[in-house]
């Protein structure tokens, strides 16, 4: 029997997500090895490719997390990537991609364990919603 495990991106903005992951292997938090951890500089930069390249290249989920709403270091980056998000998630939706499997959260510079609950929910969810089965643009085959 094959066990699933699931490859999750996080894609973290520099100030305060980042910050919050680096708080939680400084802490030895359990973080979950199935997320695997890129930094942005913002939220706001993260775009459709970035996500869509994520899940063509085998990833599971993807989490998009930022400074908390009023706190980006941009102004607001992390209002863009909400609107950008939800944008993606209702492109998502008439896939086989279930729009769950991408996540926008918040987590402050050096809140380690906030950033160790957002991953181990998300892990959670795809473990959840098991592996994909379809990629972006493939969906009609
Ligand atoms: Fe963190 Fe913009 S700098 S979301």
């Amino acid at each position: 029997m094959t066990v699933f495990e699931p490859r999750i991106v996080a894609l973290l903005c520099n100030w305060c997500a980042y910050d919050g992951a680096d708080a939680a292997g400084r802490a030895r938090l359990d973080i979950p090895p199935q997320v695997r951890e890129v930094r942005v500089m913002c939220s706001g930069q993260v775009d459709s490719g970035m996500v869509l390249s994520a899940f063509e290249a085998g990833a599971q989920g993807v989490m998009v997390l930022g400074c908390q709403p009023g706190d980006c270091h941009y102004k607001k980056g992390n209002v863009h990537a909400m609107k950008r998000m939800a944008l993606l998630r209702a492109v998502l939706k008439p896939t086989r991609i279930d729009p769950r499997r991408l996540r926008l959260d918040w987590v402050s510079a050096g809140d380690g364990k906030r950033y160790t609950r957002v991953a181990r929910e998300m892990v959670d969810t795809i473990e959840q919603l098991g592996p994909a089965t379809q990629t972006p643009g493939n969906e009609h085959q």
